[in-house]
């Protein structure tokens, strides 16, 4: 992707790629360098040759695959074309990751820098998975393609992320949905009635805020203390207001990037289960632990407490949010519930999307451990270019997650997601990420874009700052910001 420098990865011989590519010649349909190319690519996106893998010269695998030279050749041309490798006179060629697409480069005037959506482009990966799901899509095609619970492969894979991070699941206990928000509409559906009233930190994620409201519940906030969580005001909520049901987003939260570490779990958990209260665990950044590996984390927050937990989890910021799916994992009795709510809204999420991901979760980590990567050199890029632009912003740097939660010098931040917009910079409120609005000394920065958008976008909300004082201002009817 654009600004990521890929490191050399060293080389492999020709021996070793053919071995590596084993039956080659038998490429889903394709010949010859077709074939070869679509091996090449098989193996980068299973990670087995990474980004930066030195390739052996067209003569030397030539040889050891007995086949022509011009065939390599053609391969290479092929594997060029995709942008999956550079070939340079005199050192060979390595693989790499393809260039950004060409509708993200600078954008002009009337195509804003937005910092509302706090969302990545998809990985290359994501691509190739798409390649490589095409014939077990043509099998599908003999079948009614209404899969009310999720394809089960990809159930199955779910299931065994789910059980790596330390929380024991079988595929019975996973319905597919189209995202983690569908995920939270349909809990709301089927656990809460008009008049009820929903737990949430705040701030919290805005969107979530809005299916909560769509669902005629009440949101209840728990403010977020300077660090961590507020659990005794939790606890007092619990007991006072009897909520229906708590969302909560305890891994890298949104907007604040924080993590409730294992002590603060089990006491969360002992929470939910004396006031025998349902909670909606959001775990759509979950996999993006940006200083370690989420395996090595606290287990996830179900396995704290399985009867009163319903976690919904994404492939959006992992991998693509345009996949548009989700999952639900809850025990096999609330999946069935929820399967039987769904029914009113959709008959099941598509299939061919799904077979995109099923390939992505065969063998999660390269890919996981590439966004990891992608975005710990954007928040990097952002950091240092909010400190260098808004020397007089505060901010912690966040573990993970996806945006930096800054403060600001004074209540100006409605004021400056309004003069924003005149600069070309979309920002959403702060007070969209709260039940009562406020907020103003606060602003979300996402590290998703590239980083050259990034610093001129921090360039310019900078110098909208600078002309903004005094009270907040008010978004107009031009300013309904979607926020993601
Ligand atoms: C905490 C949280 N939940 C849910 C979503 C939306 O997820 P999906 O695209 O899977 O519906 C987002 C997107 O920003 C998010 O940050």
């Amino acid at each position: 992707m654009i600004g990521l420098m890929i490191p050399l990865a060293g080389r492999v011989s020709g021996g070793r790629l053919v071995s590596l590519l084993g039956q080659w010649r038998d490429q889903g349909g394709r010949q010859g360098s077709a074939a070869l190319a679509a091996g090449i690519r098989l193996l980068m996106f299973d990670g087995q040759l990474p980004p930066g893998t030195t390739l052996p010269a067209e003569r030397e695998l030539a040889a050891a695959l007995g086949v022509s030279r011009t065939l390599v050749a053609a391969a290479w041309d092929l594997l060029r074309d995709d942008g999956l490798i550079v070939s340079r006179r005199g050192s060979g060629s390595r693989t790499t990751l393809p260039a950004a697409p060409p509708h993200t480069p600078f954008p002009e005037r009337n195509q804003p820098i937005d910092f509302a959506t706090a969302a990545p482009a998809a990985l290359p990966g994501v691509g190739l998975a798409v390649d490589a799901v095409r014939g077990a899509f043509a099998l599908e095609l003999a079948g009614h393609g209404y899969l009310g619970f999720g394809l089960d492969v990809l159930r199955e894979r779910l299931a065994a992320r789910f059980t790596v991070r330390g929380l024991p699941t079988t595929p019975d206990q996973i319905l597919v949905v189209n995202g983690a928000h569908h995920g939270l509409a349909l809990v709301l559906s089927a656990m809460t009635g008009p008049g009820d009233r929903v737990l949430v930190e705040q701030p919290t994620y805005t969107n979530a805020l809005e299916t909560i409201r769509a669902a005629h519940v009440t949101p209840v906030p728990v403010t977020m203390p300077e660090e961590g969580w507020d659990l005794d005001g939790m606890e007092a909520v619990l007991r006072q207001a009897a909520p229906r049901l708590a969302y909560l987003i305890v891994d890298f939260h949104n907007p604040t990037g924080r993590r409730l570490d294992a002590p603060g779990r089990e006491r969360l958990a002992a929470l939910l289960r004396r006031a025998r209260t349902h909670a909606v665990v959001d775990e759509t950044l979950v996999e993006l632990d940006l200083d370690g590996d989420p395996l090595d984390g606290p287990p996830p927050m179900a396995a704290f407490a399985p009867n009163q937990v319903i976690t919904v989890g994404s492939a959006s910021k992992s991998h693509w949010g345009g996949l548009r799916l989700g999952w639900v994992r809850a025990t096999e009795e609330v999946i069935g519930r929820l399967a039987a709510s769904r029914r009113a809204f959709d008959l099941g999420s598509p299939v061919f999307e799904q077979l995109v991901l099923a390939e992505l979760y065969a063998d999660p980590e390269p890919m996981l451990r590439q966004r990891r990567a992608e975005m710990a050199h954007t928040r990097s890029v952002l950091v240092d270019a909010v400190r260098a632009h808004c020397p007089d912003w505060t901010f912690e740097v966040p573990r993970g997650g996806l945006s930096l939660w800054c403060g600001l010098p004074a209540p100006i931040g409605t004021r400056i997601a309004v003069a924003a917009q005149n600069v070309g910079v979309r920002v959403a409120p702060a007070a969209r990420f709260s039940v009562h609005g406020g907020l103003e000394r606060r602003l979300r920065l996402p590290f998703t874009l590239p980083p050259p958008l990034l610093v001129e976008g921090v360039r310019r909300v900078a110098g909208v700052a600078a002309g903004v004082t005094g009270s907040s201002g008010t978004l107009g009817s031009d300013g309904l910001i979607p926020v993601a």
